[in-house]
């Protein structure tokens, strides 16, 4: 992984996982506190609502029981039961009054009435109206509004030892095309005279929106739906029924025929375990809802029971937090992207430097071994830097020392080969020495045996002899003399030529061919002289290596526009290949003794590097040796600076 991809990831961590922490970590815990704390608010809102709901059916019992005690209504209805019409109408018209009055001030009211001992209605006022009594009652020769003696609130009404009945939570009215009317409560108080007679029942509707509107007002602020469904052990019908929905057309499913209900919503299970909860609870739904419950009795008499339920969903619960989960999501990629840039910007910083080094390692590596690295740096880069530094000084000192070392090694190798040289003079010289010290011998007794012709044969041998130790000592003279050679422009084609020709006895004893292939004019600047005896050595080995009356090939061109090639081409054994190795080192022949010096090739090898040039040997393919001289020739440009400096010596 690259320097810059680690940064990166580095600090990609470095900010992710604290937020990661505070995603997981915080926001759970921030989960379960707000879980508990709705959960104890909606806990709170429902036992706050089933009091407000407690107090207002006690305050509208309190009502009702007042007014059964106001002395207009317990006098009319006690005299009602005597047959005094007189006092009856008089009684019955302050008593209307009284309730139209009454409604006026008590907005709960929908409805006053009181019926007779045998539960005919003699006497209703509604929402705000009196009502007339058109029906007559034979018995009595009296008017009356209708007969009540068959309904629940009345019969009921009679049977139960309670002060006040309150009848079961209902539409106002029940028709089955009728629009949604209110829901109500009718309370029935049986009123009795002095001598403890049931003289008749006061009974007054309250509508039910009074507790919709204390529902709601207890809800408001807190998020969910609620409902007051009932729990009715003796009518199933009524179990299970909304009593309170949101949706008027949800509630009292019995009355309005609509298949909506509380029991079916939640299912047969649920809502036996609900309806059997005395205290208060809630219960989390497999559909994810959570029902907070709360049961609460409004019926002295217990008949039934009314279920006061919120339902919520973790959804709803956490939204607030799936906000703030949102939020550091958000900004958990806000900060990647951050953070990403950040350290593309820092890796570039801090990789640079280290790219740069790598760099400068790189160059030095290359070849560039006086480059150092040259930022000033406290830090470890710097340090590295300064390590890199020292290591090259080390480096170049160890080569140095190296270099040192291997021009010992070829002094001592030259100092080796002066060896050689001095043991091959000896050598070579001791032979000729002998020979001419013979010589000399022979010559002195010939003259003194006047043998002049033998003395002249042996003075000319004595001459050749002194020749070949002449030559031993030219030899090394050349190889040892460090004089410059004496350059000069000439052509070395005419020298080519001349040589041949200077030669050709050497040739002809052999019955050898000369085949020469020589491009003219190939003007070249050096030593003449010197060039000449690299020839001579070389066509002289040629000459040597080739069987009679074979050819010799010459060839010599121009190549690359600037080189001049010389090849000469013998048709002998070749070389083997460790003589290869050593055919340029000094003294090194394999003619037999008195033959060859084996200075030829190494003289000839000092004299073309001099000339910046090249000479290698090696064997052809069909043939014998193929010598190959390579000689820079002399440019126009060189030719004319050559002559600018003559014109200028000679003015
Ligand atoms: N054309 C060739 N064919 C085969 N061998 C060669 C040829 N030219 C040179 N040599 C080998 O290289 C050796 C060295 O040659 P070099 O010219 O230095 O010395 P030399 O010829 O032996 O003696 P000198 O040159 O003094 O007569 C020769 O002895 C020979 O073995
Ligand atoms: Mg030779």
């Amino acid at each position: 992984m690259r320097l810059r991809q680690k940064l990166f990831l580095i600090l990609g961590l470095m900010t992710s996982i604290p937020l990661l922490v505070l995603l997981f970590g915080v926001v759970e815990r921030i989960e379960s506190d707000l879980e508990q704390r709705i959960t104890a608010e909606l806990q709170d809102t429902l036992s706050t609502m089933s009091t407000e709901v407690d107090s207002i059916i006690s305050s509208q019992i309190a009502t009702v029981k007042g007014l059964s005690h106001v002395p207009g209504v317990n006098d009319f209805i006690s005299t009602a039961y005597e047959r005094d019409e007189n006092s009856y109408d008089d009684k019955a018209l302050a008593l209307k009054q009284f309730f139209l009055d009454y409604q006026k001030s008590v907005s709960a009211i929908q409805a006053l009435r009181v019926t007779d001992e045998t539960g005919k209605t003699i006497l209703k006022v509604k929402e705000g109206k009196n009502i007339e009594p058109l029906l007559v009652d034979n018995d009595r020769g009296r008017y009356y509004i209708a007969d009540q003696s068959q309904r629940s609130f009345f019969r009921e009404a009679l049977n139960t030892s309670e002060q006040v009945f309150i009848s079961d939570f209902e539409l106002g009215q029940v028709q089955k095309d009728a629009e949604f009317c209110p829901a109500m409560l009718r309370y029935s108080v049986p009123i009795r005279n002095e001598k403890d007679t049931f003289t008749g029942m006061l009974i007054v509707n309250m509508w039910g929106t009074r507790i919709d509107t204390a529902v709601q007002a207890t809800m408001s602020g807190q998020s969910g739906k609620v409902y007051i469904v009932e729990a009715n052990d003796n009518i199933t019908s009524r179990d299970g029924v909304y009593l309170y929905h949101h949706d008027t057309q949800h509630r009292f499913a019995n009355q309005l025929g609509t298949p909506y209900r509380f029991d079916l919503d939640v299912g047969e299970d649920v809502w036996k375990t609900l309806r059997a909860q005395a205290e208060p609870g809630s219960m989390k739904l497999n559909d994810g809802r959570i029902l907070f419950y709360n049961q609460y009795s409004p019926y002295p008499d217990g008949r039934s029971k009314w279920l006061l339920v919120v339902e919520t969903s973790e959804d709803i619960i956490f939204q607030p937090i799936a906000q703030l989960r949102s939020t550091i999501l958000y900004l958990l990629v806000i900060l990647l992207v951050v953070s990403l840039l950040v350290a593309v910007w820092v890796a570039g910083r801090l990789a640079q430097p280290v790219q740069h080094l790598a760099r400068v390692i790189d160059r030095y590596k290359e070849g560039e071994r006086r480059l150092r690295y040259r930022e000033k740096r406290s830090d470890d880069i710097g340090v590295a830097g300064k390590a890199f530094n020292s290591l090259c000084e080390k480096i170049e000192k160890t080569k140095k020392e190296r270099d040192k070392a291997q021009k010992a090694a070829e002094q001592a190798e030259r100092l080796a080969a002066v060896g050689q040289m001095a043991a091959g003079i000896g050598h070579e010289i001791n032979n000729p020495l002998l020979n001419i010290m013979s010589l000399a011998t022979l010559a002195e007794q010939s003259i003194s045996e006047k043998n002049n012709q033998q003395a002249e044969a042996d003075l000319s041998l004595l001459k050749e002899e002194g020749k070949r130790c002449a030559s031993i000592v030219q030899g090394i003279l050349n190889f040892s003399r460090s004089s410059e050679p004496v350059f000069e422009e000439f052509n070395l084609s005419e020298l080519l030529v001349d040589t041949l020709e200077l030669l050709q006895h050497k040739f002809d004893k052999k019955n050898l061919v000369a085949d020469r292939t020589v491009q003219p004019d190939l003007k070249m600047r050096g030593d003449k002289s010197q060039i000449q005896q690299v020839l001579v050595n070389v066509f002289l080995n040629a000459i040597y290596a080739s069987p009679e009356g074979e050819i010799i090939t010459i060839t010599a061109y121009v190549a690359n526009q600037n080189k001049i090639i010389v090849k000469i081409l013998d048709h002998g054994d070749g070389i083997t290949r460790d003589d290869a190795k050593r055919i340029f080192n000094p003294f090194f022949s394999t003619k037999p003794v008195g033959q060859g010096t084996g200075m030829g090739l190494s003289v000839s090898y000092g004299i073309i590097d001099k000339h910046h040039g090249k000479i290698s040997i090696e064997n052809a393919k069909d043939a014998g040796a193929i010598v190959k001289i390579i000689l820079p020739l002399a440019t126009s440009e060189q030719e004319e600076r050559h002559a600018g400096i003559k014109e200028s010596a000679a003015g």
